[in-house]
């Protein structure tokens, strides 16, 4: 396994569509696959798409996180939560209804913005052994879905605000409504 480097806001890697994965069974895929884990952890990120290391492929990994929690020690365990690994991901929006919530990217940093997301939807994918997944997800794991996978279409958050004033370094959060330690994806 092999911590690699994360792709920045201004590569062209994070700026186009990413290619579908014809063999989700093929063995360097597998290696990706571990490499992309080790490389969130390392960032302390709870999400990651192959782009955001130099792979145009459709492919993303990230906790199944229900709400983050601002207490340090259950911050700590989330890091134990299920993780998910899904190539070729589609969604299903299930609601009208979007929130907004702040959100920080590993290939932004030292940023954060007010996102407006989807609060309901519904994805699948296959996993490495070629295995069919679909859930449900709903508040918080259904953004990091969506940030996930706009990743993939070459989309990063700032492009989903609609205000930019929220747009804001990170060092500036102590003036905003905002918990002090929050994850990046
Ligand atoms: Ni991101």
């Amino acid at each position: 396994m092999t911590i690699r480097k994360i792709a920045r806001m201004g590569h062209p890697v994070l700026c186009h569509p990413a290619a579908a994965v014809e063999d989700p069974t093929e063995g360097a895929l597998k290696d990706l696959v571990l490499d992309m884990i080790e490389t969130m952890a390392d960032a302390q990120g709870v999400g990651l798409a192959a782009p955001q290391v130099y792979e145009s492929r459709r492919l993303v990994v990230f906790h199944e996180i229900e709400e983050p929690s601002p207490d340090e020690e259950e911050a700590q365990e989330q890091a134990g939560a299920p993780l998910i690994i899904l190539i070729n991901p589609q969604i299903e929006i299930l609601t009208d209804e979007t929130i907004e919530d702040w959100e920080g990217c590993l290939s932004v940093p030292g940023l954060r913005g007010l996102v407006p997301r989807y609060t309901h939807l519904r994805y699948s994918g296959v996993d490495p052994e070629g295995h069919l997944i679909e859930r449900e997800a709903r508040g918080f794991h259904a953004r990091v879905v969506q940030h996930e996978c706009d990743h993939l279409d070459g989309i990063l958050y700032p492009q989903r605000m609609t205000n930019l004033s929220k747009l804001i370094f990170e060092t500036e959060s102590r003036h905003w409504d905002m918990p002090p330690d929050d994850e990046l994806v």
